[in-house]
């Protein structure tokens, strides 16, 4: 499988069969070069809660390549198109399984009239050719995040920018209570507030598979 990171919070998994874009905010984020159309084709959106940062182009990305956007129900409304799923056992799925799971944080959805109730945040454990990849979404420190340890996740991709998320030192703990194979650091450098220098991150649990930003790694 390959994992692309375009910056912040979006990574395109790519299995032999699917493709799978996670919080897709692309045409704002400083970190991302291209167009919407270099995306290519898309199977699945799945989008961790409604801020700008993280819903960021899916509804364009949707009209463009005809992918479901899975998300909260709240979220799956707003955009008139998707599936809605609740924290949950395994949902599956054509290319595996999917189960949402808690995030701290908030998930308002920025609109002309205002700020509109965007459910509730999520992160996601996707469960693909035989792997089990975290994505935690905008969070912060959670003792639910002991609860993937038994899971055996494979790759904790987690926010570590701190101001709006975990930081250095609180990712370095949900490191050591998910015990993942690798963990792939997100959520940084995006903005002033969250800039941070990503070779401090050395949790001692687990490998850092660093992904810069535009960059394909096979795993
Ligand atoms: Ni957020
Ligand atoms: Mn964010």
């Amino acid at each position: 499988m390959n994992i692309t990171y375009f910056g912040h919070s979006a990574f395109l998994l790519e299995t032999k069969n699917c493709r799978i874009l996670t919080d897709p905010y692309l045409l704002e984020n400083p970190l991302y070069q291209g167009t919407l159309e270099e995306v290519g084709h898309l199977d699945y959106i799945f989008i961790s809660h409604g801020h700008f940062d993280h819903l960021g182009d899916a509804k364009s990305l949707q009209k463009l390549t005809g992918a479901i956007v899975v998300s909260n129900p709240e979220i799956v409304g707003y955009l008139e198109t998707g599936t809605g799923i609740q924290p949950s056992g395994w949902i599956p799925f054509p290319f595996g399984r999917v189960k949402a799971v808690n995030a701290l944080h908030t998930s308002g959805i920025p609109s002309e009239n205002g700020t509109l109730y965007g459910g509730q945040p999520f992160g996601y454990v996707f469960e693909l050719e035989g792997k089990r990849i975290y994505f935690a979404g905008d969070t912060g420190l959670i003792s639910d995040m002991a609860l993937l340890k038994p899971l055996s996740i494979d790759i904790a991709m987690l926010p570590i920018g701190g101001f709006y998320t975990m930081d250095l030192e609180d990712a370095v703990k949900a490191v050591d209570m998910i015990c993942p194979k690798a963990v792939i650091p997100m959520h940084y450098n995006t903005f002033p507030a969250i800039e941070t220098n990503v070779t401090d991150f050395q949790p001692k649990s687990a490998e850092v598979l660093l992904i810069k930003p535009m960059e394909t790694v096979e795993i």
